[in-house]
């Protein structure tokens, strides 16, 4: 089993880049299909997405919008969550548009939900999220992805993007957390 040090912890390989390409391509599938005859705005959620809103839009290869945002998540020991925008939308961007974020991971839910809620203020027609990754056991808003790339359990993973304090992003497999 391939495994990699990153910091104090130790992870081993967990979904190939195969598997990550492979649910990739059919997210694609699905955005075309439903975005035929409209004009959506896609917005990816820097950092962690970066690869993913790569290999998602090549595959997309046509006359899209997409553009980027930022948001970093503060969880204190209560339930909520609060948001801070790092990079926001400029409200007329998203006025009267479809928009598509491209987020690497659900987990909470709680990014996610307040940016979605924010846009639909800003004027937004419709809100989708496609999500790379998702763990519906540690969801704690009422939120549906609507394209999901690949659910997981509950499990801490780096690579594809995704870091353990900034170190893993590089990695073209993602990793799970060894306990
Ligand atoms: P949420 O608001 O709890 O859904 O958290 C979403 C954000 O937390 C994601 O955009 C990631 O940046 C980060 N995150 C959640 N789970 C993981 C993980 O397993 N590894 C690395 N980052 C994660
Ligand atoms: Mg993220």
């Amino acid at each position: 089993m391939k495994k990699i040090c990153l910091k104090d912890k130790e992870f081993e390989l967990f979904i190939p880049e195969k598997e990550v390409l492979a649910a990739i391509e059919r997210i694609a599938v699905e955005i075309k299909r439903d975005m035929d005859g409209k004009n959506p705005l896609f917005v990816g959620v820097l950092n962690g997405a970066f690869m993913f809103i790569a290999d998602l839009m090549r595959r997309l290869d046509g006359s899209y919008e997409l553009t980027f945002a930022r948001y970093s998540s503060y969880r204190g020991t209560s339930s909520t969550g609060t948001v801070k925008e790092i990079l926001p939308l400029h409200p007329t961007d998203v006025e009267g548009r479809t928009v598509i974020l491209l987020e690497d991971i659900v987990d909470s839910g709680f990014t996610m939900s307040y940016v979605m809620s924010k846009l639909r203020e800003q004027g937004a027609a419709e809100v989708k999220l496609a999500t790379m990754l998702f763990k519906p056991d540690a969801l704690k808003c009422d939120l549906k992805p609507d394209y999901v790339g690949i659910e997981i359990p509950n499990e801490f993973i780096v690579g594809y993007g995704l870091d353990y304090d900034e170190m893993g992003r590089a990695y073209r497999d993602i990793y799970k957390i060894v306990e």
